[in-house]
C-alpha cells in the first residue's frame, strides 16, 4: 500500500472505532442519576384549591396517564414511539402499582418541576415539567392527586418499564434532555387583574402553549420561554397519531400568517373547542382546552397583543 493510502485507511479505521465506541457507550452505559433535593412540603387542601387542581390535572396530565377505564392507571404511549416503548405510569391510589403512594408532597413537586424522580432518575421530555408554575397551582395539583376523585381510585394496572430507543438513550445520556432547575425562591402567581401578565403566565408557565407554538422543540428555551426560536410564531413540525406532520400555527398578530385578523371571541372559541374561523377544526396535536374558562383564554388574547409579531412565508393553518 502507498503511504498516503495507509494513512487514510488508519484514519478511517480510528474513526470507525470511535463511532463504535460511541454507539456502545450510548447502548450499554447506565443512565445518569441526579441528586434529589426535594423540599419538605405539607400540602393542605380546600374546595377551591381542589377544583383548580382537578382542572390542571385534567388539562395537563390525563391525556398521557389515563387508561381505557377512565382511571389514571397509565397507558402505552404509541404517539411517543420515536423514543421507544414508552409507558406512562399508574398514578392512582393503588398501594402497590400507584406511583403516588411512594411519593411525599415535596418529592412530587420536585418531580413535576424538574423531571427528577424520587430515585434520582430522570423522566424524559414525554413527562411534563413545570419549573415556573406558581406554588399555589403546584399545591392545587398535589391536593387533587391526593383526593378521593374517581379517576384516582386504585387501578391494578401494573406498570411496564419504558424501553428507550437509541435516539432517546442518546438524548438523555449526552445531556440534550436534562432536568430543569428547581426554583430558589417561592413563586407567587400573577395578579389576575393584570391581564397580559396573567395571560402570559397561563401560556408560558402553566399550560405550556409556547413549546408547540414556537419554531421547534429542539430550539425551545424551557427555562426562558421568550428566548425560544420563533417564539409563538408556529411552524413546529409535530406528528399526528398516524405520523403525518402537522405544522403548529402562528399565534402572533401577523395579519397574513398569524391571528392579526381574528377577534377575541374567535380565539376563545378556537382554544376551547378547536373550531376555527376558516371552518377547519384544529387538528391533533392541538387538543381543545375544554376546562379553561373564557376569562383565562381572554387573558391569553391580551398577552398575545404584546408579543413581537412574526411573519412566516405562509399561513401554516391554511386549508
Ligand atoms: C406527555 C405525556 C405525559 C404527561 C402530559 C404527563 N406525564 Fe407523567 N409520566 C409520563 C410518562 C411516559 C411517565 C413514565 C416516565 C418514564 O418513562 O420514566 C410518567 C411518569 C409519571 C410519574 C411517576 C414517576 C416515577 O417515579 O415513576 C408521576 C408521579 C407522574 N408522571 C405524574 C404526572 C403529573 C402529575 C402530570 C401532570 C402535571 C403528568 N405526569 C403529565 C407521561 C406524561
Ligand atoms: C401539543 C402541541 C400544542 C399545544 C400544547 C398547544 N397547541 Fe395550539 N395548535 C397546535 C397545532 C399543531 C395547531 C395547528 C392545528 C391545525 O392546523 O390543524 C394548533 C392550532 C392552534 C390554534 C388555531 C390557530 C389558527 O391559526 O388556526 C390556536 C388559536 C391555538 N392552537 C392556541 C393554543 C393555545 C392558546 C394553547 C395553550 C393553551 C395551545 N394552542 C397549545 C399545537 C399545540
Amino acid at each position: 500500500m502507498k503511504r498516503p493510502l495507509k494513512i487514510v485507511v488508519a484514519v478511517v479505521g480510528i474513526l470507525l472505532l470511535l463511532a463504535l465506541a460511541f454507539v456502545a457507550y450510548i447502548q450499554f452505559s447506565s443512565f445518569p442519576t441526579y441528586e434529589n433535593k426535594a423540599p419538605v412540603l405539607n400540602v393542605t387542601s380546600d374546595s377551591i384549591k381542589l377544583a383548580e387542581g382537578e382542572k390542571i390535572v385534567k388539562t395537563l396530565c390525563s391525556s398521557c396517564h389515563m387508561s381505557e377505564d377512565g382511571k389514571l392507571g397509565g397507558r402505552h404511549m404509541v404517539d411517543a414511539s420515536a423514543f421507544g416503548e414508552v409507558h406512562a405510569t399508574n398514578i392512582t391510589r393503588h398501594s402497590e402499582h400507584g406511583a403516588l403512594s411512594k411519593y411525599s408532597d415535596g418529592e412530587l413537586a420536585y418531580l413535576i418541576r424538574t423531571g427528577i424522580k424520587r430515585d434520582g432518575s430522570y423522566a424524559p421530555p414525554w413527562m411534563v415539567k413545570l419549573p415556573h408554575l406558581s406554588d399555589y397551582d403546584m399545591e392545587a395539583i398535589i391536593s387533587y392527586l391526593r383526593s378521593d376523585a374517581p379517576e384516582l381510585s386504585p387501578s391494578n394496572r401494573p406498570n411496564q418499564p419504558t424501553d428507550y430507543s437509541f435516539l432517546a438513550k442518546m438524548l438523555v445520556k449526552t445531556g440534550a434532555f436534562k432536568p430543569m432547575t428547581y426554583p430558589s425562591q417561592p413563586i407567587s402567581g400573577p395578579d389576575a387583574s393584570d391581564r397580559p401578565a396573567y395571560g402570559k403566565y397561563l401560556m408560558l408557565h402553566k399550560y405550556d402553549c409556547f413549546a408547540c407554538h414556537s419554531k421547534s422543540f429542539a430550539s425551545c428555551d424551557f427555562e426562558m420561554p421568550e428566548n425560544s426560536k420563533g417564539f409563538l410564531g408556529g411552524g413546529n413540525p409535530i406528528p399526528d397519531t398516524e405520523g403525518k406532520i402537522i405544522l403548529s400555527s402562528n399565534l402572533t398578530m401577523d395579519k397574513e400568517t398569524g391571528l392579526g385578523n381574528w377577534t377575541r371571541a374567535q380565539f376563545i372559541q378556537a382554544v376551547k373547542t378547536g373550531a376555527r374561523p376558516n371552518g377547519i377544526g384544529a387538528r391533533y396535536p392541538m387538543m381543545p382546552f375544554v376546562h379553561l374558562s373564557d376569562d383565562e383564554v381572554s387573558a391569553m388574547w391580551d398577552y398575545l397583543q404584546t408579543v413581537p409579531v412574526i411573519q412566516n412565508s405562509e399561513d401554516f393553518s391554511a386549508p
